[in-house]
């Protein structure tokens, strides 16, 4: 690919959810220098990149998500420099780290907004996206009104505290209020969005994963205006930091890859896409037919068929980014059990493009359904603290009271920990760790290397050729399954036990192997 940072080739993220990974001066929250102290045990494990959820000056209705200030950390995290030092840090042992960039909206304690919401017209005015009129409602939109003397309502991009930053509409049906997205008063917001991309490029970020990135011009239904404010920043990023990258939660592979010029986009669970079909699947009775569960016995032909379309759309021209979960969904151990487990990351960790775990997952913990905190709702489960080590009071997440924690740790007896997971050879951890390593050593099967399906039958066996010559061989199901080929003695990994017969392989129950020919 050309233009394309390279490093992407043998990129794994690690996603780390800052308040819950690591409390460094033993406040009760995660923090910068917690995560600094950490690092080798993410490198250890084998990923060599990191996204880290928002670190940002903010009100934090949103967990982060609703900025008050892109330029300074948000105090309870540290301070600027020491996220420099978590760059420094992290690129002295080989990694990078990219930072969660919020552009579809800020808090509405951010200063723009203040300035914005004044009745008198001034440079802040039109970064916001306002009605004319105090009881204006348009509809397809949600709106707050009697909240400031300006007469005017404003659009909201998500919750109620997180007004939408105004990049124009690109069919205005209400030019009273609308701008085009091409005219100059709008301007000054995409140019205040690079202005923060550079200030924290050039302190040593490697790039941002991008909130909401389809989000930015309204009206805009095949979104061509909002990649081509997406292709602006990637010129600039082309010319200025050709190292730097872009990872989109846009979700549409073909039109965040190849219009917006993303360098990755995220598949998630929207639009019955892989990881749908790999781990969430329901029946009417809320019986599991996801293709991970091991009595489901469903081929994977559903799950592929999304993905390997914008696979093939997008070859030459950027990644798609699988996860393990994240900060927004239920995790992993929610849907499948530690066997399915492993048979899934098997497959997520050879898959090409460039995957994402979330922190914790790479040791089963669990989603634990609570209380919701700071807008978390059903997702605050899977926001809870990093279960270091057996110590009490908070296995090793920190020193503080349990009573003062952002959120408790997993206080079941059997809670997993990374160290207990590190000591035990047959671990989870351990099997991520061993397929990490090979994907390292392993050309075919970094980011580049192609995806060809050999095998995808309806008893549920799946096979794919990586790269030139090295294949997966799945059967996840709980029975034994038949391989219409030979896995041979090349095996370079092996969970289960393939049987090679005359032409075929026996697969027993929950089988991986990658194996070359
Ligand atoms: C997507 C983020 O992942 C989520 O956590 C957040 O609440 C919304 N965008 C709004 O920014
Ligand atoms: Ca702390």
């Amino acid at each position: 690919m050309n233009n394309f940072p390279k490093w992407l080739n043998t990129a794994v993220f690690y996603q780390v959810y800052p308040q819950s990974f690591c409390d460094g001066n033993g406040d009760g929250i995660g923090d910068l220098n917690g995560l600094v102290s950490e690092l080798d045990y993410i490198s250890n494990t084998g990923f060599n990149a990191i996204w880290l959820n928002p670190c940002f000056d903010s009100p934090f209705k949103d967990a982060g998500y609703d900025v008050k200030n892109y330029f300074k950390v948000a105090p309870r995290y540290g301070t600027n420099d020491d996220l420099v030092r978590l760059f420094k840090e992290a690129h002295n042992r080989g990694m990078h780290v990219i930072l969660d960039l919020v552009p579809g909206h800020t808090s509405d304690k951010c200063r723009w907004f203040k300035q914005s919401a004044k009745p008198t017209r001034n440079r802040y005015s039109d970064r916001y996206i306002w009605t004319n009129s105090g009881w204006a409602r348009p509809e397809g939109y949600n709106w707050v009104t009697g909240n400031a003397d300006r007469n005017g309502t404003y659009m909201l991009n998500f919750f109620l505290n997180q007004p939408a930053l105004n990049y124009g509409f690109n069919v205005v049906t209400d030019p009273d209020w609308q701008i085009s997205y091409r005219d100059k008063r709008v301007k000054p917001t995409l140019e205040a969005m690079k202005k923060v991309m550079r200030f924290w490029l050039d302190k040593g970020a490697d790039g941002f994963r991008v909130d909401m990135a389809d989000s930015l011009v309204k009206n805009d239904p095949d979104k061509t205006a909002t990649a081509w404010l997406w292709r602006k920043v990637r010129a600039m990023l082309d010319r200025h930091y050709p190292e730097a990258v872009l990872v989109s939660e846009w979700c549409n592979a073909p039109v965040a890859i190849n219009k917006a010029r993303f360098h990755c986009d995220f598949l998630l669970n929207h639009g019955n896409k892989l990881t749908d079909y790999a781990f969430y699947k329901r029946d009417k009775e809320g019986k599991s037919t996801a293709y991970f569960c091991k009595t489901a016995h469903v081929s994977a032909k559903n799950m592929l068929s999304v993905y390997l379309r914008e696979l093939n759309q997008t070859r030459n021209n950027g990644y798609i980014s699988v996860i393990s979960g994240n900060h927004d969904v239920e995790r992993l151990s929610y849907f499948l059990d530690d066997s399915e487990r492993r048979v899934a990351f098997a497959f997520l960790l050879t898959l090409p493009g460039v995957p994402f775990v979330y922190y914790g997952d790479e040791i089963g913990m669990r989603y634990i359904p609570q209380q919701s905190k700071e807008g978390g709702f059903h997702r605050t489960g899977s926001r809870t603290p990093m279960q270091w080590d057996d110590a009490l009071p908070n296995m090793g997440f920190s020193t503080a009271k349990a009573n003062k924690l952002y959120l408790d740790v997993d206080r079941t007896p059997d809670a997993p920990s990374a160290a207990g997971q590190m000591r035990d050879k047959s671990s989870l951890w351990n099997e991520v760790h061993t397929l990490l390593e090979l994907r390292r050593t392993q050309t075919d099967l970094q980011s580049d290397g192609e995806l060809e399906v050999t095998e995808c039958g309806e008893n549920g066996v799946l096979c794919y050729r990586r790269g030139q010559h090295t294949y997966v061989a799945i059967n996840p199901t709980d029975e034994e399954r038949k391989l219409s080929d030979v896995v041979g003695s090349k095996r370079l990994f092996e969970i289960g036990r393939a049987t090679d017969g005359d032409g075929f392989a026996l697969l027993a129950p929950q089988t991986v192997v990658v194996f070359e020919k």
